[in-house]
């Protein structure tokens, strides 16, 4: 069953959470269980603390007895561990189905380690599949949205929806990716785009969840 494979991807990472670390919680259904299975080691006695990628998360934690810091004053994390809607052998991975992409870009930009938790159907051989959600100023709703369609994406404006920061989120469809690199910083230049879910650099290792099996994949040393 595919959520018995999430919750045994985020069992692996969950492993690797040490006394004292700071630990960035991940947001949607692969990082709650990783957030539970972490709850039930502190509960056990393990002392860390945590930072959250979303609002949602920061409760589940709380309620499984992690402290959450506010992330506001912390500049630097050991471990993020989050979920992905893909992710490729490079480790190159499209996340923020759930809204919550800007966030977990900064808090994975701020650990020093990152881990993606996945059963196998996030795995692709190359991302692109998946449309990339780009947080938007609605502010510069119209603006921002015609830029992404110049760039080649079909854009749906997700109805009635405001992230945690209060901004909207637009699903950018591609026919295809040939540069996702190249794409990642042509989205990153427009001033209305505060963030997108293209995380091309920040995956240092992803366990993928397969029939009962976790593969652990690894980034090699210096290519991050
Ligand atoms: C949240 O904004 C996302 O980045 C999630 O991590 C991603 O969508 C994967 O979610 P699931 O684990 O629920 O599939």
């Amino acid at each position: 069953m595919i959520d018995d494979d999430k919750r045994a991807a985020a069992a692996a990472a969950v492993e690797e959470v040490r006394a004292g670390m700071c630990v960035g919680l991940g947001t949607g259904s692969t990082a709650a269980h990783a957030v539970r299975l972490l709850g039930e080691r502190v509960t056990a006695g393990l002392s860390i603390r945590a930072v959250a990628t979303s609002e949602a998360t920061a409760r589940l934690a709380a309620s499984c007895g992690i402290t959450v810091t506010d992330f506001a004053d912390v500049a630097r994390i050991d471990l993020a561990i989050d979920g992905a809607d893909e992710i490729d052998e490079g480790l190159r991975a499209i996340k923020g189905a759930g809204g919550a992409m800007l966030r977990e870009k900064v808090v994975a930009a701020a650990a020093d380690r990152m881990i993606v938790i996945a059963d196998a159907s996030k795995r692709r051989a190359s991302i692109g599949g998946a449309p990339v959600p780009v947080e938007l100023l609605p502010f510069a709703r119209a603006f921002t949205v015609a830029k992404l369609q110049a760039l080649g994406a079909s854009v749906v404006v997700r109805s009635g929806y405001r992230t945690d920061g209060g901004n909207l989120v637009a699903d950018c469809t591609f026919a295809t990716m040939p540069d996702p690199e190249a794409l990642a910083r042509a989205i990153a230049a427009i001033p209305g785009a505060l963030g997108h879910g293209l995380f091309l650099s920040e995956v240092d290792a992803a366990y993928i969840g397969a029939d009962g099996i976790v593969t652990r994949l690894e980034r090699s040393a210096g290519s991050r």
